[in-house]
């Protein structure tokens, strides 16, 4: 991969202790020359560097390397790519890794320099896979640019697929596919740990429940990530709103029915035609 590249490339993952800036830090150390992690503690970038074995640079050197990824809480983002894309070198590119595109995108592109190239980028994974391939990321009015070019060609050639999309079409379609989805699971977990008298429970698992205790334990473990969706999204309460009527109505069991799984499986499964 290195050798088809024209550009050097030196990776500066902000947030890079945390669980995505590891993995991409994992993922990336074998398709570039340099990549750094870095930290507002220089101890703990020291210790995920070393645990890595990759680099790492105090966070006032961040924007000396020529790719800067910013993976830091949501609600961060926009501030720290606000004052590190005002300081990075021309040509070079800043990259940031929300999950939720309103509010953040716009606000970035406008106040960085033009010179500076910017992709506001959404993986659709979460920390515990262990390579790309086969994975999604959705690049978000993604502007024309060698580094941005070159920075999802390293990315496909690894495996993944790139969906583009604009910032209302990623946080609609998000409004599905993770307030909904997350919030599904949340109601799910609110009601099941109201059975405190089903000590037990554990013995009767059966294997579809179990994977979806392994969603239940991600959301968990992601919380604050999942929480910044729930509230930011600008869909969110609609969504949530269409759930609680659907659940109210489905009490009747005459109003259960299969057809909306049928609809659901071909929703999700057939690609848009665009
Ligand atoms: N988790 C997922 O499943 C997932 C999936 C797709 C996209 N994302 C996106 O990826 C980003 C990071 O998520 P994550 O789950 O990796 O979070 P995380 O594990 O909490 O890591 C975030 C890192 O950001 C740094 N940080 C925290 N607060 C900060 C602040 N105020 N200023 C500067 N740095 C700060 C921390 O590093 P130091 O304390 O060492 O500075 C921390 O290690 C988010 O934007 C999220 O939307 C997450």
């Amino acid at each position: 991969m290195k050798s088809n590249r024209t550009n050097f490339i030196s990776i500066s993952i902000v947030g890079g202790t945390g669980r995505m800036g590891m993995l991409l830090a994992n993922i990336l150390k074998d398709k570039v020359e340099t990549i750094n992690i870095v930290s507002r503690d220089a101890g703990r970038a020291q210790e995920a560097a070393k645990e890595l074995n990759v680099s790492w640079l105090p966070l006032e050197k961040a924007h000396q390397s020529n790719i800067v990824i910013v993976s830091v809480p949501i609600q961060e983002t926009v501030k720290i790519c606000k004052s590190i894309g005002q300081k990075m070198h021309e040509q070079s590119l800043l990259v940031e890794f929300a999950s939720l595109k309103t509010g953040i995108t716009e606000i970035i592109k406008n106040s960085i320099p033009n010179s500076v190239e910017y992709l506001s980028l959404h993986p659709l994974f979460g920390p515990q896979v262990k390579d790309i391939t086969g994975k999604r990321f959705v690049a978000v009015e993604p502007t024309s640019g060698t580094l941005t070019t070159e920075f999802l060609e390293m990315l496909q050639e690894g495996g993944a697929l790139i969906k583009k999309a604009t910032v209302e079409e990623h946080d609609l379609a998000m409004s599905s596919i993770q307030v909904l989805h997350h919030f599904a699971l949340i109601t799910f977990s609110s009601a099941l740990s109201r059975f405190t008298e089903a000590n037990g429970l554990s013995e009767y698992l059966t294997e579809s429940l179990e994977k979806t205790l392994q969603n239940i334990q991600n959301i968990h473990e992601n919380w604050e990530t999942i929480y910044a969706i729930q509230s930011l999204n600008p869909n969110a309460q609609k969504v949530r709103e269409i759930l609680a009527e659907v659940t109210r109505q489905s009490i009747d069991v005459k109003n259960i029915a299969k057809e909306p799984l049928h609809k659901t499986i071909k929703i999700l499964r057939n690609p848009s035609k665009k």
